[in-house]
């Protein structure tokens, strides 16, 4: 099949194909990225655009890396960096920037929907790195391509994310892109920490994290995300980690083979144990390494990029 879509937005309208499409194609950049040289040609000429109105370290740099992998020229302009902060607004901005012909916009920003208004309303493409509370797009399909090198199918695959699930993008991203992939989800929280609208979602829910993580394949742990919350969810820190945090103790009453990932940025101690982090179980850096590869993919779709061409 052929990539259609001018923009990225979001896991939830994307089909089961369409999803395996950018894994599939993300497999030829792996071994790219392994080689001594390893820049290759097709986005040559290009110009991407990190447009970043929040922080970010991983997600910034993986694009940015990918797509001067590609040949593509680079820039970014974060929040500090940009006239937003003279009263432009962000529309005028893109336009702006737009003018200086630029092919595509990488964005991310607090503000749920910003990049679909963006994406509606320019003619680059726009590529989701994360909106508000929303969605995170390629972290899912980050987190999909590694746990496809760890897992026979996505069949009835048993994944448990445990955390901040009410203002987790990751965790929305991944219900849909696992669900859809043929996994069972499941999610673990204190009550405050789960969507008003959990039942919506293709979930199980538990509350008890000890009880959840006994048959789980894959136990995805989130970061508390203090920044968006409004009022304190939940009594004290260490309380939270008594409950919810990934320990030795608690990794002992998993699956053997339990697979553990985090999108990052960990709070050690907090959500997970460094030595659970650093552990034979965790996937965390296969994961950031695998999220270069599949922004090339991701880049080179939407460039118009076909997955059965030679990239040399
Ligand atoms: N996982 C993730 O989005 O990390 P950053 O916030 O560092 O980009």
């Amino acid at each position: 099949m052929e990539w259609k879509r001018k923009d990225l937005i979001t896991i939830e309208e994307l089909t089961p194909e369409e999803i395996n499409l950018i894994l599939d194609t993300a497999e030829p950049f792996k071994e790219i990225l392994r080689r001594n040289i390893k820049k290759v040609p097709p986005l040559r000429g290009r110009t991407v655009l990190n447009l970043f109105f929040e922080p970010s370290t991983r997600t910034s740099a993986s694009f940015s890396i990918a797509a001067k992998r590609l040949s593509a020229e680079t820039m970014s302009i974060s929040t500090s960096t940009s006239s937003v902060k003279k009263g432009e607004t962000l529309l005028d901005t893109a336009r702006n920037l737009e003018a200086m012909r630029v092919d595509m916009v990488v964005m991310r920003h607090s503000c749920e929907g910003a990049p679909k208004f963006l994406s509606e309303r320019i003619e680059a493409s726009v590529i989701n790195a994360g909106d508000g509370n929303h969605e995170h797009p390629t972290q899912c399909l980050l987190d999909l391509s590694t746990l496809r090198e760890n897992v026979k199918t996505f069949k009835g695959l048993k994944v448990l994310i445990v955390g901040d699930i009410a203002h987790s993008r990751v965790a929305r991203s991944n219900i849909w892109g696992l669900t859809k992939l043929g996994a069972e989800v499941s999610v673990c929280a204190p009550p405050t920490l789960l969507p008003q609208n959990i039942e919506q979602l293709p979930v199980n829910v538990y509350y008890n994290m000890d009880e959840a993580i006994r048959d789980k394949d894959v136990i995805y742990l989130l970061r508390i995300q203090r920044e968006r919350q409004k009022v304190g969810l939940f009594p004290s820190t260490r309380e939270y980690m008594n409950l919810f945090s990934m320990d030795r103790d608690r990794l002992k009453k998993t699956k053997e083979d339990v697979i553990i990932m985090h999108p990052g940025p960990i709070n050690r101690g907090v959500e997970l144990d460094g030595d659970v982090a650093d552990g034979k179980h965790s996937v965390i850096l296969n994961q950031v390494t695998n999220g270069v590869a599949v922004r090339m993919a991701v880049l080179y779709l939407l460039n118009g990029g076909n997955k059965d061409e030679k990239i040399i």
